[in-house]
């Protein structure tokens, strides 16, 4: 395998969420891509992008776990891009050094991991609970449902399985129309 080095300046960064299918950055390229070693979860809580302060949605974040991969979208950005993107993802996340691993080749990067120490940190809870939390809460991206419809979708359209996240989509869609959450 390749370890792809000269990236010409730019920066490798890693999107497992919502900077999958939402941008509203510049970026010289994008791939498919995983890393390893991270399980994405939806244990972080959102009291800006959906939710409110009040009442914060759920959204994912990485939790470390021995064979895991989590699979999601690599851009090759300037690194100006991150002083933008530490505002969208300020609300508990930092930036974390990652591996990531491409089709053919990997290359260092970067992600945006919220970590279990952060103010914003949910944690686990019961399906049941964060379907209703998730069905319940909006914030000023749109609603928490959508958010987990979307990252269902654009996880499909790379052809990238998340158990997890597929099964919260049914859920979702289960309590759209009309059976128990
Ligand atoms: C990400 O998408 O990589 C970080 C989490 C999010 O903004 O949803």
């Amino acid at each position: 395998m390749r370890h792809v080095v000269d990236t010409a300046g730019s920066i490798w960064l890693f999107g497992y969420g919502s900077l999958i299918w939402l941008q509203g950055f510049p970026y010289r390229e994008a791939r498919r891509a995983y890393i390893r070693g991270w399980e994405r979860r939806f244990w972080q809580g959102s009291h800006d992008h959906r939710g409110v302060q009040d009442d914060p949605g759920r959204v994912v974040t990485l939790i470390e776990a021995d064979d895991a991969h989590c699979h999601g979208r690599a851009f090759l950005v300037d690194a100006n891009v991150f002083e933008q993107l530490d505002q969208r993802e300020i609300n508990g996340y930092r930036r974390e050094q990652v591996e990531i691993h491409f089709d053919e080749d990997r290359a260092m990067g970067i992600t945006y991991l919220a970590p279990i120490e952060n103010f914003a940190f949910l944690g686990d809870a019961p399906v049941d609970e964060m379907v209703e939390q998730i069905n319940r809460c909006s914030g000023r991206s749109g609603r928490n449902a959508d958010y987990v419809l979307e990252l269902a979708r654009a996880l499909r359209a790379l052809d990238a399985s998340d158990p997890r996240v597929f099964e919260l989509e049914s859920r979702i869609i289960g309590a759209r129309n009309g059976c128990k959450a």
